[in-house]
């Protein structure tokens, strides 16, 4: 039984990698299966919130009770997260988004020619967790929650990333240990300082940050 901390409340989250194309049948895309995402939209519905999940391609099933929308780029994620955060009370950014889309993809397929490669161009992606934080910094909402995978240094990395995001809760995670298992240890790092929880599975954990943010709201 869960303590519904989060009654009342809209809660959007996002989760997964996002997929930029290259051509039709290509893409680059981040290492992430979405089980941390998705267990902080279960965790929070339990919390008796109601969930927004906007995500990028996973093998995983949608949590009793949760909406989501599929998303495949960064771009698509911005404007499916821009158009629910208006009414949104907490934005519980969990996705693994691409930093860079290709711009010069092809809406062909590239075909392979002898001795030749193709010179795929680099553009930067917007980052959706900096445009929110800003978006709604004067409105006081959302409450902004980063989550950072780091595989050094995570104290550091994880205090420069909260203040470069302008979000008030930076959650971070050992990117060597969390990816793709099914238990994680998590650090929040807010103004009053680190909170440290223990190694716990992804949605006890997910359930302990729940109540962090419920505490924080
Ligand atoms: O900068 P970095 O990707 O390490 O930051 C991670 C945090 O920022 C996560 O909360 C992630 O969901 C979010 N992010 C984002 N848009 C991006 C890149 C990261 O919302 N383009």
């Amino acid at each position: 039984f869960q303590p519904k901390v989060l009654a009342g409340k809209r809660v959007l989250i996002t989760a997964g990698p996002t997929f930029e194309p290259i051509d039709p049948v290509r893409g680059i895309t981040n290492v992430s299966s979405g089980k941390m995402g998705y267990a902080v939209a279960r965790a929070a519905w339990e919390a008796g919130a109601s969930v927004y999940l906007v995500s990028g391609p996973t093998a995983l099933p949608t949590p009793h009770g949760v909406s989501r929308v599929n998303v495949q780029t960064a771009r698509e994620m911005l404007a499916a997260v821009q158009a629910q955060t208006e009414g949104s009370d907490v934005f519980i950014s969990v996705a693994a988004v691409s930093d860079w889309r290709v711009e010069n993809a092809s809406d062909r397929k590239l075909k392979k020619s002898a001795g030749g490669v193709p010179a795929l161009q680099f553009t930067e992606n917007p980052d959706i967790l900096a445009t929110v934080a800003a978006a709604g910094k004067a409105a006081g909402r959302p409450y902004c929650v980063g989550f950072a995978a780091e595989t050094d240094h995570i104290e550091q990395y994880a205090r420069e990333k909260r203040a470069r995001k302008g979000v008030p809760l930076l959650v971070a995670n050992n990117a060597r240990s969390a990816m793709g298992a099914d238990a994680n240890t998590l650090w929040l790092f807010d103004d009053a300082g680190v909170t440290t929880l223990p190694e716990l599975p992804k949605l006890s954990a997910a359930r302990r940050l729940i109540s962090e943010i419920a505490r924080r709201l």
